[in-house]
């Protein structure tokens, strides 16, 4: 990976910020695209307190074509990781077309000066939100494709186009990579994942319950035809998910005419209960986690988790933390940034 410049869409967001740190361990130049809609410049100077090195910035969007092109003409581009995206699967049923346009129309215009500057490498950050409610776990790559919401069908429709570009051009590198949920935080506790307002997710609202900023965890229904009958999820620790794009990269051979393609789910393989993640969080803070069980969340699926053998197969992709170092890592982060950023 020596000498191997890597564009990061989205490079100052949660997962984003993380890969960054994994790039720079492996000795690549970094540059950030990021528009701070949904991260903070100061991730920056703590990236640099992390590795001693302060990656290359530019605060635009991918929307903003000139700008895009000019970093292409500026810098001798190896490889795009793709992270930049709107992420919230209720507000994209409100906001369908900031959905698309954000995600779709921004992405077709990074392929293109992509292919215009012959660029033809990228690292795509899907979901496994693409499957929808899964026939059975755990989750397949060749399951059945199916999106609840519009923030899915924008990682489905992407992940069409890439397939297309790659039958259309063989010399393309593509990996599209299907995250399970991703939790946790640098072990250093200076990045980690920081919601605005009140957090949507599980792992980000219980270090609020923790902290005392939230009273208690609502748990969206117990009746679910799962262990303890709460949700089963596949939380997947961000330093790992971070690895999984380093192993991406690594897998396309540079020098080769010939291009690959590689569609992978990245998770552990485990499921893990809402009250699973709550008595792991209790023994990793030393706080109680109050909860309250509320009616289930309307969209929500009862169990998923990952069969992540294919990503071991081809990537030698396997995860080092277990959900205590997911809490234990999250809750550092939360005590030594109780304000986010
Ligand atoms: N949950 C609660 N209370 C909360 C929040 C969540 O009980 O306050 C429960 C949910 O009902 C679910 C589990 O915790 O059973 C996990 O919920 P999250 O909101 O943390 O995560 P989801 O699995 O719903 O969705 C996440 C991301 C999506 C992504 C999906 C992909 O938010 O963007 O994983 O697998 F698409």
């Amino acid at each position: 990976m020596k000498e191997c410049t890597i564009l990061v869409t989205g490079g100052a967001g949660y997962i984003g910020s993380h890969t960054v740190i994994e790039l720079l361990n492996n000795n690549c130049q970094v540059i950030i695209v990021d528009d701070l809609s949904n991260s903070n410049k100061k991730v920056l100077d703590r990236i640099e307190k992390i590795t001693g090195v302060h990656p290359i910035f530019y605060p635009i969007s991918i929307c903003d074509k000139d700008a895009l092109s000019l970093i292409f003409t500026t810098h001798k581009i190896n490889a795009v990781i793709h992270f930049a995206a709107f992420k919230a699967v209720g507000e994209s049923v409100q906001k369908p077309l900031d959905y698309y346009k954000n995600n779709v129309s921004g992405c077709l215009l990074l392929l293109q000066i992509m292919q215009e500057y012959s660029v033809k490498t990228i690292v795509f950050s899907s979901s496994a939100t693409v499957y929808g409610q899964p026939k059975e776990v755990p989750v397949k790559e060749n399951s059945k494709i199916s999106p609840q919401s519009p923030y899915g069908f924008t990682k489905m429709m992407i992940e069409q186009i890439l397939t297309d570009i790659y039958h259309a051009d063989k010399s393309w590198n593509i990996a599209i990579l299907r995250y399970f949920n991703p939790v946790g935080a640098h072990r250093s506790g200076l990045i980690g994942e920081n919601p605005n307002g009140i957090p949507n997710n599980l792992m980000p609202y219980i270090a609020q319950v923790a902290t005392g900023k939230l009273d208690y965890l609502q748990i969206f229904g117990n009746d679910y035809i799962t262990k303890d009958g709460t949700g089963v999820r596949d939380y997947i620790h961000v330093v790992d998910l971070a690895i999984g794009h380093i192993k991406a990269l690594k897998y396309f051979d540079f020098k080769s005419k010939v291009g690959q393609m590689i569609t992978l789910n990245l998770g552990t393989g485990i499921g893990c209960s809402v009250l699973d993640v709550v008595k792991t969080f209790e023994k990793a803070s030393g706080k109680s986690i109050p909860y309250k069980i509320l009616p289930r969340r309307s969209g929500d699926v009862a169990e998923y988790y990952a069969d992540a053998t294919l990503a071991k197969q081809v990537l030698g992709f396997q995860t080092r933390f277990n959900l205590d170092d997911m809490c234990c890592d999250t809750w550092r982060w939360q005590i030594n940034n109780p304000e986010g950023y």
